[in-house]
C-alpha cells in the first residue's frame, strides 16, 4: 500500500523534535551535530533567537494579505537586497524552483519585448540542479529528474560543465536568450566554477547580448563568505535566483534582476499568491540584517579556512575513504573513495548529519554560525566515521 506521504524521498529513520544552533535533538534527547542545515537553508542555525522573535512578532500581527496590497516587510527586504547587490529589482517566491521559473520567463520575455521572439533558448551545464518544476528539470536535463516526465519544456541547450572557448561561443547563437549557471554546483557535487569561467561567461554575454542568470539558491546568502558567491569572481549577472538561506528556514526565494533584464515583466506578467508574504519577509529581513552585520562574513571566511584545514587533515588521515576536499567558504564537499551513502550512514552512527551529492561527494553545509569547537567536534566525528568504515572494509 502506498504510504500516506507520497514516497518520493529516501528518508533516514531519524526524526527531530527540536533544534538549537548547529544541533538537532530527537524525541529521546539524542543530540546530532548538523552539518546539513536543512540543505543550506538554516543559515543562522536552528531557532536563532532573533529569527524566532521576528517570526513570532509578525505572526502576532499579520500572516498574509496577498500581493493585491502593499507589503512593507517585502518592500524593506527588496530594498536591502538591491542596496547590497547588482540588482535593481526583486520578485519574491517561496522556493528556488519558482525562482527558476521566473528567471526563464523573464529572459524569454526580455527578448520578446525587444522584438526578437526567436531568442528563447537557455544554455545550461551538466550536473546542474535548478529545481523540480517542468522548467527546472528541463534546464538540468538529466537522469531520474527527467525520466518519464516527457514532453520536457523545450528551449534548453545543455553543455558539459565548465565548457568554454569556441565550443561555448558557438553554442551561444542568435537563438539564445540567456545562460543559466550555478557559480558553485551543489547537488552536482560541490563543483565551483573557476572565476575565469564566470568572467568568460560575463564577457560572452556582453558580446552576444544573452542574459547571464546565476542560480545562487544553494551557494548564496553568505555561504561562501561573500553575500553572493559570484562576488569572489567580480562577474555580475543580469538575473539571479536565490532561496534556501535567504529565509533562514522559512520558505522564501527571490529573483533579483537589473532594470534592463526585468524590463519585460510588467503588470500581469507574473505573480504568486504567497510569494513575499509578511511572515517570510519579516524573517528574511532579519536574516539579511544579521548576515550584513559588520564582521559576519569575515567570520564565515575565517571559520571556513579552519574547517577546510581540518578537513584536509582528515583526508590525509583516511586516504582509503576520502579523495579530496572541495568547495568554497562553508559550502564544502568531501569526494569519497567509498560510497558516499555509506559515509552518510557512518556519520549517523556518530550522531553527525551530512548530505550526499552527485559525483560521490558528501556535502558539509553547516550553519554559518557554527563555532570553532563545533567544527573541531564535527571533524572528530567524521574521523570516527571514517575509521569505522575502514575497520568494516578490513573485516
Ligand atoms: C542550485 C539550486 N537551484 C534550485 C533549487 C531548487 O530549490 P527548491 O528546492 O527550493 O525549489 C535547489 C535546491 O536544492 C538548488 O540547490
Amino acid at each position: 500500500m502506498i504510504p500516506t506521504v507520497l514516497p518520493t524521498y529516501s528518508r533516514a529513520p531519524l526524526s527531530f523534535v527540536q533544534g538549537e544552533g548547529s544541533w538537532l535533538m530527537t524525541g529521546d534527547g539524542t543530540r546530532y551535530l548538523d552539518l546539513g542545515a536543512g540543505i543550506a537553508v538554516n543559515a543562522l542555525g536552528h531557532a536563532h533567537p532573533a529569527l524566532v522573535e521576528a517570526l513570532t512578532d509578525q505572526a502576532g500581527r499579520l500572516w498574509h494579505v496577498s500581493n493585491l496590497y502593499e507589503i512593507p516587510q517585502q518592500q524593506a527586504l527588496a530594498d536591502a537586497l538591491v542596496e547590497k547587490t547588482f540588482a535593481d529589482t526583486v520578485f519574491f517566491t517561496n522556493s528556488g524552483t519558482e525562482a527558476c521559473e521566473l528567471a526563464v520567463k523573464m529572459a524569454r520575455k526580455y527578448w520578446h519585448d525587444k522584438g526578437q521572439p526567436g531568442r528563447v533558448n537557455i544554455v545550461t551545464f551538466s550536473g546542474a540542479f535548478h529545481g523540480r518544476s517542468s522548467a527546472g528539470i528541463a534546464a538540468a536535463g538529466s537522469g531520474k529528474m527527467i525520466d518519464g516526465f516527457a514532453p520536457l519544456l523545450p528551449g534548453f541547450i545543455h553543455l558539459p560543465f565548465a565548457t568554454h572557448g569556441s565550443v561555448l561561443s558557438n553554442a551561444v547563437d542568435e537563438t539564445v536568450a540567456a545562460i543559466m549557471v550555478e557559480p558553485i554546483q551543489g547537488e552536482g557535487g560541490i563543483r565551483p566554477l573557476p572565476d575565469a569561467c564566470l568572467k568568460g561567461l560575463r564577457q560572452l554575454c556582453d558580446e552576444t547580448g544573452a542574459l547571464l542568470i546565476y542560480d545562487e539558491v544553494q551557494c548564496g546568502m553568505g555561504r561562501t563568505g561573500r553575500l553572493f558567491a559570484h562576488e569572489w569572481a567580480g562577474a555580475m549577472p543580469d538575473i539571479m535566483m536565490v532561496a534556501k538561506g535567504i529565509g533562514g528556514g522559512f520558505p522564501l526565494g527571490a529573483v533579483l534582476a537589473t532594470e534592463d533584464a526585468a524590463s519585460g515583466m510588467v503588470v500581469g506578467s507574473h505573480g504568486s499568491t504567497y510569494g513575499g508574504n509578511p511572515l517570510a519577509c519579516a524573517v528574511g529581513k532579519r536574516v539579511m540584517e544579521i548576515v550584513a552585520e559588520e564582521g559576519f562574513l569575515d567570520e564565515v571566511t575565517r571559520k571556513a579556512a579552519l574547517m577546510r584545514q581540518r578537513l584536509e587533515g582528515l583526508v590525509a588521515a583516511h586516504p582509503d575513504v576520502f579523495e579530496e576536499v572541495r568547495g568554497l567558504g562553508l559550502m564544502l564537499g568531501l569526494k569519497c573513495r567509498v560510497a558516499n551513502t555509506g559515509v552518510v550512514q557512518a556519520g549517523y552512527a556518530q550522531k553527525l548529519l551530512i548530505v550526499p551529492a552527485a559525483d560521490n561527494v558528501v556535502r558539509l553545509l553547516p550553519a554559518l554560525t557554527i563555532s570553532d569547537d563545533e567544527i573541531a567536534e564535527a571533524v572528530a566525528r567524521l574521523d570516527a566515521a571514517a575509521a569505522a568504515l575502514t575497520k568494516e572494509s578490513d573485516a
